[in-house]
């Protein structure tokens, strides 16, 4: 079976978009791939993270990962920071990877250009720990939003850099991005990505939102000034309207074309009202499941455990080979 790795940042309260975007791949690839799938706290320390709040927000992610339906004895379910050839394969790779490269990484360069007070070097290194993830496993394929497209190709450039000058020893992966759902944009200001991070909650909606905040942050989403109203599908001239449409079908599996026609009569808060109705029929039974393995600490122990050790047994073997090919001595 192909090795599929992906990951997200326990970093707040994970969203639609990571949902949509990642979340529902990850599930779907279960079936015929080998699977890991981690919560990536090394990354999410890049930012300035409350010690008590990183905890609560692994253990949140582990139980909404089980409760979007990863399944623990299918695939391999992790926190990053217990394996810890993903910091040492980081390092190698960091003597790989050029400044140049990571100065090009639009997530850098946006994070850079605000100013942000915390600029640490974690930021800049972060797509080569995040290429350390993949490539540990021999990862064939890696499902993600859209925004993670430009470092993946950071870790494919790196993986051939590296079998260039020592020999195969990477698989190079190939991202894998659905075609609806890759770029599920912000409530308010809709030509920007949804983030978990944003400063505006009205921005987002959590995965384990209150349905009634759902409802009242969809209705708030901002439209346009269009005075007629017309519900199209255009996500230059229609990007509200476009990401409501988007939703409306990523939540009920029709297509956009399907759904356009029946919006022909109809006003913005019609759509509104099947957009929130549909996403809480999609959320209601996760968020159930979630309160459930939430709970059971015992149990997210066991998944924690028996996943650390699954990921470390593959990863161990592959650091080796690395060591061995840059010229480490095997420790005796
Ligand atoms: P993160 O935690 O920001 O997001 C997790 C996943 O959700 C996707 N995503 C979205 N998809 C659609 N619309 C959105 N608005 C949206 N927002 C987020 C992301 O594309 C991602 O797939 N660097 C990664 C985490 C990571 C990783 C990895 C991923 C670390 N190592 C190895 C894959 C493989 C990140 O910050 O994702």
């Amino acid at each position: 079976k192909p090795v599929v790795l992906s990951g997200c940042q326990p970093s707040g309260e994970l969203t639609i978009g990571n949902y949509l975007g990642a979340l529902r791949q990850w599930v779907a690839m279960q079936e015929d791939h080998q699977c890991f799938y981690s919560l990536v706290d090394l990354h999410a320390i890049t930012v300035r993270q409350d010690p008590k709040a990183l905890r609560n927000a692994c253990l949140d992610g582990l139980a909404l990962y089980l409760a979007c339906g990863v399944d623990h004895q299918k695939s391999t379910i992790f926190v990053q920071s217990h394996v810890p050839e993903h910091s040492q394969l980081a390092w190698v790779l960091n003597c790989y990877t050029q400044m140049g490269e990571l100065n090009r990484m639009t997530q850098y360069k946006d994070k850079s250009q605000k100013a942000e007070a915390n600029m640490n070097a974690g930021l800049f290194t972060y797509p080569v720990l995040m290429a350390a993830d993949i490539l540990l496993y021999q990862a064939e394929r890696v499902p993600v939003g859209d925004d993670q497209k430009q470092h993946l190709e950071l870790a494919r450039d790196i993986a051939n850099r590296f079998n260039n000058i020592y020999g195969d020893t990477f698989t190079v992966p190939d991202p894998y991005i659905p075609e609806f759902g890759a770029r599920v944009m912000s409530l308010q200001e809709p030509t920007k990505k949804m983030s978990k991070s944003d400063t505006n909650p009205g921005n987002f909606i959590g995965l384990l939102e209150d349905p009634k905040k759902i409802t009242k942050k969809i209705k708030r989403a901002v439209t346009d000034s269009d005075e007629q109203a017309r519900i199209y599908f255009d996500i230059q001239e229609k990007p509200g309207v476009s990401n409501l449409l988007s939703l409306l079908s990523c939540a009920t599996g029709k297509t956009v074309e399907q759904l356009v026609p029946e919006y022909e009569d109809k006003m913005y808060g019609h759509l509104k009202g099947d957009v929130a109705e549909a996403v809480v029929a999609m959320l209601t039974p996760i968020q159930e499941r979630f309160q459930q393995y939430r709970q059971d600490q015992a149990f997210l122990d066991e998944v924690m455990k028996t996943g650390a050790e699954k990921a470390s047994a593959q990863a161990s073997g592959v650091l080796s080979k690395v060591y061995d090919a840059v010229g480490f001595i095997a420790r005796p």
